[in-house]
């Protein structure tokens, strides 16, 4: 079924759908806009206002006289504060009065193809006009003349809705904007699980369910940065709903800064979700003539379960959320020297490194923290992006040519936002980081932030970046950020403007990517917060890759990546192979397993390889060698989640090609224990009717039947050591930290 609006004749319903989904909204009996209907797709219906139901109910209250309608009762779209709704609203304004109740009425629409660009903030995109229709429903506040936009963008393919808002101002003094939200919509019932991914430093989104009940379910970030405590996404689905099949509904917010997502469980079993910047610390003031544009919300519904939810967004995500150069490309293998060296090396010693790495196949070589300014340790230097040339003598540009000489390309490290006290940058200006004059500021990591609500403080930064990027052809950068948020404080705004600090320096932040993007268009961007601080779908435009988490460990990455997958492709996935004992937490993964993981992501080697014997040297070729063969379908295959490491001692997911005629698993076992169970394994996404070969990498040939994909997605693969044995690594069996890929081919393709 193709991509329509249809409008009421009397302009009062709309009713979006592209077949697999339909979005219906109406006007309410005072004006206001209406949710009607939010699910799978049905037909048009010519009277569909008059599901309204209205009742009256004790302690009402009514806005039109006579009448018994309460916005209280029925379901809105973007709902106000102030009037006789006492949920959370999307919107609340104060107007010039200090009065807090706003009154938005329908007052036109226009419809589009494609999808408008929002300025200076990252936002999903089409490349033609038949990939979307965007409807925008226009209410004003006519006695405080403001204007409300409410843009709905609906997907031909897929069950894809994003949402955004905008206000303008049309009187003549300003209005204080105290909470405005991405997306709001209101559901019929609340018999849904709330997904949330969520964690800590070193262990970021781990999956996280709960029922939802009368009452306030929510998560967020007040710490200036999407964070690794919550990531702006939520899935609610029914508590039936399993990773195959059953409804969900996806709420995804394109924005690093701090952000709500909440639901509200009404006394009636209603389910208000609101999505968008947190309205604790903000507050923007809106003067005449101006307009707020807020995030987007990228919401997907869907009835075939997580991994369809999941695939949707990887698939979004990727082509049209992610830009450039990059977004196509199976991404280089690196060797990064952090875990190998921190802050000890010189140019020699990373050529060292780097030729080991090269020597087994690896691509780029990315220099990360501490090459620049009097940067020896985590107390000094940020701010100063020039070449220490007591370590560097020849400069970036000198060791950037050294290693493109030997064939590597090289990438860098910069931490642009931040400084230290005891940098050149900071003696200059000390006046430019946030804080509160007079009044002693938290540091971070020894840092503090820089004031990225001013452009003179972005353009030194830029200035700095691109005379090294001038004169060095970099193929990376990993930008880094590692610290939260404190004192949001700008001494450049005056008095009634510092809650819009926050959001001003995410968009500031926003617009140093911009420019750096524009100017360096291949140039390969890994965003990282302190590992997965920052893992947002607003970093993904701009960087198409993140550093998914610093805890490196083989095993505890299952969980991490896993995590991840709900909501991210695995082109977005940054994820390497590190030493062992794990520098966090000093656990012995075994090597294949820990390549096994990370080749589940952008993968490449934080160690020096030098340090291995000749016989893991020779298995890290293998795997670079298997990771070239089959990054492309690592990461930009239709990836399934087949068994969670959330609730099972063994885990598994996989890759199948476009086509189903090729495919590979990952297996883990966390501990081995004696005497198990037999075990099918029930793969996903293989075409029933095609033969398929099955081998596992590495030594061990796993089996010679050709089974049908039918009998690999229902009797399942035989993953238990009964039959496949078990596989040896450098002439050890592994018991613990086990794992297995399995390479599986269609026979034609053989
Ligand atoms: C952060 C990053 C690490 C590394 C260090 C360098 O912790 O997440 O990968 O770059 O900073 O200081």
């Amino acid at each position: 079924m193709s991509l329509n609006v249809y409008i009421s004749n009397d302009n009062k319903v709309f009713h979006m759908t592209n077949g697999t989904i339909s979005y219906i909204m109406g006007v309410l009996p005072n004006g206001h806009l209406g949710q009607l209907y939010y699910g799978t797709g049905i037909q048009n219906p010519q009277d569909f206002q008059e599901t309204v139901e209205i009742l009256p109910r004790p302690m009402t209250s009514c806005p039109i006289e006579n009448e018994w309608f309460s916005l209280e009762h029925v379901h809105q779209e973007y709902p106000v504060y102030g009037n006789s709704d006492f949920r959370q609203p999307a919107l609340a304004i104060r107007h010039p009065d200090g009065s807090t109740v706003s009154d938005f009425k329908v007052c036109g629409f226009d419809l589009f193809d494609g999808k408008p660009h929002l300025e200076g903030l990252p936002a999903v995109y089409t490349e033609s006009g038949d990939e979307a229709k965007t409807l925008t429903i226009h209410l004003a506040d006519e006695k405080k003349q403001l204007e409300l936009d409410l843009f709905y963008s609906m997907f031909k393919e897929g069950g894809i809705l994003t949402r955004s808002a905008s206000l303008t101002n049309r009187g003549e003094k300003p209005v204080a904007i105290e909470t405005m939200m991405s997306l709001s919509v209101d559901l019929p019932d609340s018999d849904y699980q709330w997904l949330q991914f969520s964690g800590a430093w070193g262990r970021e989104r781990e999956l996280k369910i709960r029922s939802l009940e009368q009452g306030i379910t929510s998560i967020g970030s007040r710490r200036g940065h999407s964070s690794h405590n919550h990531n702006p996404f939520v899935i609610i689905k029914r508590p039936y709903t399993n990773e195959d099949d059953g409804e969900a509904i996806g709420f995804s917010l394109v924005y690093s800064g701090n952000f709500l997502i909440q639901a509200e469980t009404d006394t009636y079993n209603n389910l208000r979700i609101v999505a968008g910047i947190h309205p604790d610390g903000f507050e923007w003031k809106l003067n005449p003539g101006q307009t707020f544009q807020t995030p987007e919300c990228v919401s997907v519904y869907t009835q075939k379960g997580l991994n369809s939810l999941s695939q949707t967004y990887h698939k979004l995500y990727q082509k049209r959320l992610t830009r450039g150069y990059w977004r196509d490309r199976p991404r280089p293998i690196l060797n990064n020297n952090w875990e190998a060296t921190a802050f000890d090396f010189n140019e020699d010693r990373l050529i060292e490194i780097a030729k080991t790495a090269q020597n087994c196949g690896c691509e780029l070589f990315v220099l990360d923290d501490g090459w620049f300014g009097a940067r020896r340790n985590d107390k000094a230097g940020l701010g100063d992006w020039k070449a220490n040339r007591d370590l560097l003598p020849n400069g970036i540009e000198g060791l950037c040519r050294r290693m493109n000489e030997m064939g590597m390309e090289f990438g860098l490290w910069f931490e642009p936002e931040m400084v230290n006290k005891d940098s050149d940058f900071y003696r200059s200006h000390p006046d430019w980081i946030l804080e509160v004059p007079d009044r002693p500021g938290c540091h971070g990591r020894n840092q503090y932030v820089l004031d990225f609500t001013r452009k003179e403080v972005i353009d030194a930064i830029y200035d700095q970046m691109t005379e090294i990027l001038d004169k060095a052809p970099l193929a990376y950068i990993k930008w880094d950020m590692n610290r939260s948020i404190t004192e949001a404080y700008s001494r450049a705004l005056p008095a009634d403007q510092q809650g819009e600090v926050f959001h001003r320096y995410i968009l500031g932040v926003y617009s140093l990517y911009e420019r750096l993007i524009q100017r360096y268009p291949k140039i390969l961007f890994e965003s990282c917060a302190s590992g997965g601080g920052r893992f947002d779908p607003g970093m993904l435009y701009y960087a198409p890759q993140a550093w998914c988490s610093d805890d490196s460990d083989g095993a505890e990455r299952i969980r991490i990546q896993y995590g991840t997958s709900y909501g991210y492709p695995i082109s977005s996935i940054g994820a390497h192979v590190s030493e062992i004992p794990n520098q966090q937490v000093y656990r012995n993964v075994p090597l294949h397993t820990r390549a096994n993981v990370a080749c589940f992501g952008t993968f490449g080697y934080e160690l020096d390889l030098g340090n291995l014997s000749a016989q893991e040297l020779d298995q890290v070729k293998s795997q670079v060698q298997f990771m070239k063969e089959y990054r492309n379908l690592l990461q930009f295959g239709t990836f399934y989640r087949l068994k969670s490491p959330f609730e099972n001692n063994i885990s598994a997911w996989m890759v199948v090609s476009d086509d189903r005629t090729q495919a590979i698993v990952g297996w883990y076992r966390t501990l081995s224990h004696v005497n198990q169970p037999f075990e099918h394994l029930k793969l996903k996404g293989l075409d029933p009717k095609m033969r398929y070969t099955i081998e596992t990498v590495g030594k061990h040939k796993y089996t010679n039947r050709h089974p049908y994909g039918d009998e690999l997605m229902h009797f399942g693969l035989i993953t238990s050591d009964g039959l496949s044995g078990q596989v040896m690594e450098n002439d050890k069996y592994y018991g613990d930290f086990d794992s297995r890929l399995f390479i599986i081919n269609a026979e034609s393709v053989q």
